[in-house]
Parts: structure tokens; sequence; C-alpha cells
């Protein structure tokens, strides 16, 4: 009935996430709001953890993409399920090392770092940087050096691999601003490179082919790609990197037409071109990383609003206003993304009505999404937006000067803050 698997209905007929009431949580909290759960984001990890036990003889690691969802809490439930983490900013690396995340299972991504943001990633001693271009190259070997320290690198290469979906989300592909591309050379020019300097030492190699993609082949036909590309390298320079990062972008279930494949899927499948391959080539098994973000947190959050008005233009559309919109969700305006909907307090009822769910921004454009069936909804229902767990909180703008909504983390029967309501005195704090 529901996209998530940590929904359900209580007698009442309300909508709850895990076993707590959403009506429950509008009133304790107030709206707009962000509800994630934490036992399907745990039970997320785990997926990723035991299927590269399962299928890769547990030769590898999941990395939380930690730009799906970042705050401390969620640092803190990564380390404790045994992931390590993407970072791609000092500020998501700051979080990180605030929570005390261990230095040295960051992975630090980035298309134009800067240098404090890597002398930063060099102070607290991260496990690799993915080194994007030949500047980054250079630059941090410079920098490294002035430490007198050797730096692991891991190269973002671009396998040439066009994954179906959305252009935005596409990174793969040659005509991409993220990594080296094979095609034209680049990558094996790093590759050597990288082996004639000495503060930094090439261990493996990234490629990421893009996000919210349900096919299990792009992923495999990358593996192979970059496999054979560790075997040229091997060939051409002598050199054997042991490590493999696939990167993230598993598709998530945003509304019942989407049919993402069971996640262990991916690892059984890439894990088993990965074998041939490396036994085409008599290669080593890489040790295997992944990045999944939004297959972690996406299908575990919930957005509640309050609606304030009901709009019928008769024979047009329906337009119902809530008290939040693109400041806290940006993907309708920015992808046209899917979602479905549900009146919380009517969560077991038929969907009768067909609406335009509309923000407060003054914006035309600021809707959460178009033709959504949903319940009889007025003024004064708790509307959930479903599966905004992932890229919701961590897109949130200030358009308008609207505060971010606070995220609220259920467990069982338990509900507790992790992130605090952004007040009207937070929004001018920097002003001077
Ligand atoms: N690793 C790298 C290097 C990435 O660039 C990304 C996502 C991930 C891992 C995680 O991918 P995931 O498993 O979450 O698909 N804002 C967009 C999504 C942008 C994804 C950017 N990179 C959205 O709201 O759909």
């Amino acid at each position: 009935m529901f996209v998530a698997d940590c929904l359900q209905v209580n007698r009442q007929g309300h909508l709850c996430v895990e076993q707590v009431d959403v009506l429950d949580l509008a009133a304790k909290y107030g709206t707009p709001l962000y509800v994630m759960s934490e036992t399907q984001i745990r039970k997320n990890c785990h997926l990723y953890r035991d299927s590269i036990q399962q299928f890769y003889g547990g030769n590898g690691m999941a990395l939380y993409a930690s730009k799906a969802f970042c705050c401390k809490e969620m640092c803190r439930i990564a380390d404790q399920e045994g992931m390590g983490l993407d970072v791609v900013s000092g500020g998501e690396l700051y979080t990180a090392i605030s929570a005390g995340f261990p230095a040295e299972k960051i992975y630090f991504h980035g298309n134009n770092k800067t240098e404090s943001e890597l002398i930063a990633a060099l102070e607290h001693g991260v496990g690799a940087v993915v080194v994007d271009n030949l500047e980054e190259l250079e630059t941090l070997d410079r920098l490294a050096g002035a430490r007198g320290v050797c730096q692991q690198i891991l190269f973002r290469i671009k396998p040439g691999v066009d994954a179906h979906t959305h252009q935005f989300i596409r990174t793969g592909q040659i005509d991409s601003k993220f990594g080296f591309s094979l095609e034209t050379g680049e990558a094996m020019e790093a590759v050597e490179r990288a082996i004639g300097l000495s503060h930094v030492e090439l261990v493996g190699l990234h490629c990421h082919i893009g996000s919210q993609i349900f096919d299990t082949e792009p992923f495999a036909l990358a593996a192979r790609i970059m496999i054979g590309f560790l075997a040229k390298i091997r060939q051409q320079t002598g050199a054997v990197l042991t490590k493999l990062n696939l990167g993230g972008g598993y598709g998530i279930r945003y509304t019942p037409q989407n049919d993402p494949p069971p996640y262990e899927k991916y690892m059984e499948q890439v894990s088993l071109v990965i074998h041939e391959t490396c036994n085409l080539f008599d290669f080593p098994m890489p040790y295997i990383l992944l990045e999944p973000g939004r297959s972690i947190v996406g299908p575990a959050g919930i957005t509640l609003y309050t609606v304030g008005s009901v709009k019928e233009i008769p024979g047009i559309r329906t337009y119902v206003s809530v008290d939040g919109g693109m400041t806290d969700n940006p993907r309708y305006a920015l992808y046209q993304s899917e979602y479905q909907i549900v009146n919380a307090g009517l969560a077991a009822q038929e969907k009768t009505m067909q609406i335009t769910l509309a923000g407060h921004c003054c914006e035309s454009g600021d809707l959460i999404g178009e033709n959504l069936p949903v319940q009889h909804l007025e003024k004064g229902d708790i509307v959930a937006v479903l599966s905004t767990g992932a890229y919701n909180y961590s897109m949130a703008s200030h358009y308008n000067r609207v505060p971010n909504p606070p995220v609220v983390l259920v467990r069982d029967d338990m509900d507790r803050v992790i992130v605090k309501r952004e007040s009207w005195e937070d929004l001018t704090r920097m002003d001077v």
C-alpha cells in the first residue's frame, strides 16, 4: 500500500512511522517536519553489508554517501552499522569528524576541492581522497609533502557508461564534469603521473555512473570496464591497484510504479562480473567499495505538512497549499520527481482527490507534485509526502527566508529530534 516498509496504519486509521502516529508527531513538533525511521535506515545498511559478505566474501565495505542526508546522528548511525563514509565537501567532512566518525573510513570526493578542504582532509587523516583532475593531484601532492605525509588516493574515472536516469543526475558518460575520461587517454596519463609523485599513493579507482538507476546492467558494465582498466594499468605500468569503488546510484520506490531490484541483486550481479573479468585478465580480486546514499535513507523518510488552503479551479486543477515546499524539497522543481502522498489522518481510506501540492514560496514553480491522487483533504489536515529521506533535508534552502524544518528520528514507539527546527532568529544570525 505504501512505497516504504517503515510505514503502517494504526487502529485510528492514522499513518505511522514504525509505531509512532505521525499526527502525534505533527502536534508535538509542528510542521513542516521531516520524520525518519531509524530501524529502516539500519536495515538498509545491513542489506549492503550482508550482500558484500554473501556475494563477495566480505572483501569490501559500503560507504554511506552522506550527501543524501548528512547530520551528526546519521554519521553515528553509519559508523555503528560498520559503514564507511563518502563526503564531498569540507562541511560534510566537518560534520563527520564532529560526530566522531573514524577518519580512516572516510573517502573524500569532489570535482573542485579547495586547498582548505584538502588541508582539512590531510589533517584529519581521511582514508582516501578521490582525485578528480590533474590540478588537484599536483596540489594534493604538494600539500601532503609540506606536511610530511603520503596520502592514499583513488582516481575518479568516467567509464563511459550512460545510465538511464535524469540528465542532471547522470555522471558516468564522457560529457560530465566529474573525473578522468578513459576514451581520451587522460585517465592513463594521470595514473602515470601519480606513480611518479612521492606524497600520494594511488591505491585504486572510483566510478559513479548516476543516481536513481533501476537496472543492474549498467553497474555490471561499469565494473567490467573498470577491471579492464586495472589490468591495463598493470600491463602498462606494473602497478597493481587493489581498491575498486563502484559508487552509488541504486534506485528506490517513490511511487508504486517504481520497481527497483532488491539491493543484494546489485552485489550479486556485480560480483559475478568482477569474478569473470578478474579471471579473464588473471587479475587479483580488488577490495570493493559501494557508495549508496538514496537507498539507505530515501525510503526511511517522510515529510509532514499542514494544509492551509484548497483552491479548486473548475475544469483545470485543485491546488492544495501547504506550509513547506521547494525550500524543504526542491526535487520536483529540479527533476520533476514523483512522490506518493497521503492524508495522514485518513491513511487507510480510498484516494478520491487528484491534486497539485503547492508550497508557500512566492514562485509558481514551487510545487511538490502534480496530478497526485490523495484521500479527501481540507484545511488543517496533515499531509505526508513519502520517500523524502534522501536529498530533501540535504538540499533544503532558505529561499524567501523560510527556516528549515527539524528532523525527528523514530525507533519502535520512541521519537527524538536529531536536527532542531531553525528559527527566524537563526536566519538572521549571519546578517551584519
Ligand atoms: N557516490 C558519488 C560519487 C555520488 O556522486 C553520489 C551521488 C553517490 C555516491 C550516491 O548516489 P545515490 O546512491 O544516492 O544515488 N540530488 C539528486 C541526486 C544527486 C546524486 C549525486 N551523487 C536527487 O535529488 O535525485
